[in-house]
C-alpha cells in the first residue's frame, strides 16, 4: 500500500445502510471509488463492459478485503440505453435499493479534430455522456420514489480546460457539467413537489479528476506524460483514491447541503 493509499483508506461510517452503483468500477478510479464506499459501511454494486478477467479479480479482492459488505458486478455497455436501464434494474434487485449512482465509466479515442472520425466521436459521447445521462435517468426515478439519493458524475479536468486531440472527449465530459446541473435543479425541484422529503434529498454533483495514475494513462507516451506533469503545480500525477475520497464524501447524507458543484482533485493543474 502506498502512503497516499494508508492516508486515504480510513474506514468510518458514512453510508452504512446504503447501497452505491459505481460505473467502470472493476478497475481504475471507479475500483478506487467502490473500496472507499465499502469502508464507509456501503454495499457495492460494480459495473463494467467487457474485461471479465478484470471484474473477476476485482470481485475476489474486494470480497476477501470487505466481507461483511454486500457485492455485486453487473456487465454491460453503457452506451447502449438498454444496457444502462437493464443494470440499474439488476442493481435494484440484487440490492433492494440503490442510494447513490456514480457515473465513472469512461473511454476515450483521442485524435486532432481534423483527422476524427464519425465514430470516434460518436462512440465517445455515447459512452462518457449519454450513458450518464440514461443511467441518471432510470436511478432518478426510483431515487424520486423515495425522496432521496445521491449522483456523482465523474467528469475531467478536460471538460473544463479542453485538452489537444480530445474534442470527443471534452466534449463529453463538459456536457457532464450541464447535465449534472440540470439535474441538480429538476431533482430539488421534484423532492419539494412530492413532499416526500426526509431530510436527505437527492443531490447531484460532478468531480474532475485531473491526471491520475489509471490504465487510462497507458495510451500516453512517457515524454508526454512528464511533460503533463510538469504543469501540474503538485508536480505529480493524482491517485485514484484521492479522487474516491471526494466522492464517498459527496455521496454522504450530511453532504445534503451540496448540489450542481463541480469539485476538482488535480493537483492545482486548473485554478
Ligand atoms: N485516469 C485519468 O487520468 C482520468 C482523468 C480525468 C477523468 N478520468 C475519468 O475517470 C473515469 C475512470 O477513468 P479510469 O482512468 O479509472 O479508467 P480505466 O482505468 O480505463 O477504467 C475504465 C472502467 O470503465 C469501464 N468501461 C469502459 N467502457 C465502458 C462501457 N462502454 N460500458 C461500461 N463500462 C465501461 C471499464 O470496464 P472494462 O474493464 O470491462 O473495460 C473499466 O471498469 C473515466 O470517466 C475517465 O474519463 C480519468
Amino acid at each position: 500500500m502506498t502512503a497516499t493509499q494508508e492516508r486515504t483508506s480510513r474506514t468510518g461510517d458514512k453510508l452504512s445502510g446504503r447501497v452505491a452503483f459505481v460505473t467502470g468500477g472493476t478497475r481504475g478510479i471507479g475500483a478506487a471509488i467502490c473500496r472507499s464506499m465499502a469502508a464507509q459501511g456501503a454495499d457495492v454494486a460494480a459495473g463494467y463492459s467487457g474485461n471479465d478477467e478484470a471484474a473477476e479479480r476485482f470481485r475476489k479482492q474486494f470480497c476477501d478485503d470487505f466481507p461483511d459488505q454486500g457485492f455485486s458486478v453487473h456487465k454491460g455497455d453503457i452506451g447502449n440505453p438498454d444496457d444502462c436501464r437493464r443494470t440499474i434494474d439488476e442493481v435494484i434487485q440484487e440490492h433492494g435499493r440503490l442510494d447513490v449512482l456514480v457515473n465513472n465509466a469512461g473511454i476515450t479515442a483521442d485524435r486532432t479534430v481534423l483527422k476524427m472520425t464519425d465514430d470516434d466521436w460518436r462512440r465517445v459521447v455515447d459512452v462518457n455522456l449519454s450513458g450518464a445521462f440514461y443511467l441518471s435517468q432510470a436511478a432518478l426515478k426510483h431515487m424520486l420514489e423515495r425522496g432521496s439519493g445521491r449522483i456523482v458524475m465523474i467528469s475531467s479536468v478536460i471538460g473544463e480546460t479542453g485538452g489537444i486531440g480530445q474534442a470527443n472527449y471534452s466534449s463529453a465530459k463538459a456536457g457532464l457539467l450541464g447535465l449534472t446541473k440540470t439535474l441538480a435543479r429538476e431533482a430539488a425541484m421534484q423532492v419539494q413537489r412530492s413532499g416526500k422529503t426526509d431530510g436527505l434529498g437527492i443531490t447531484v454533483n460532478a468531480v474532475t479528476p485531473g491526471y491520475t495514475a489509471t490504465e487510462m494513462l497507458d495510451s500516453v507516451p512517457d515524454k508526454v506524460l512528464d511533460g503533463l506533469k510538469a504543469k501540474i503545480p503538485l508536480g505529480r500525477l493524482g491517485e485514484p483514491e484521492e479522487v474516491a475520497r471526494v466522492v464517498h464524501f459527496l455521496a454522504a447524507d450530511a453532504s445534503g447541503y451540496i448540489t450542481g458543484q463541480v469539485w476538482g482533485v488535480n493537483g492545482g493543474l486548473d485554478m
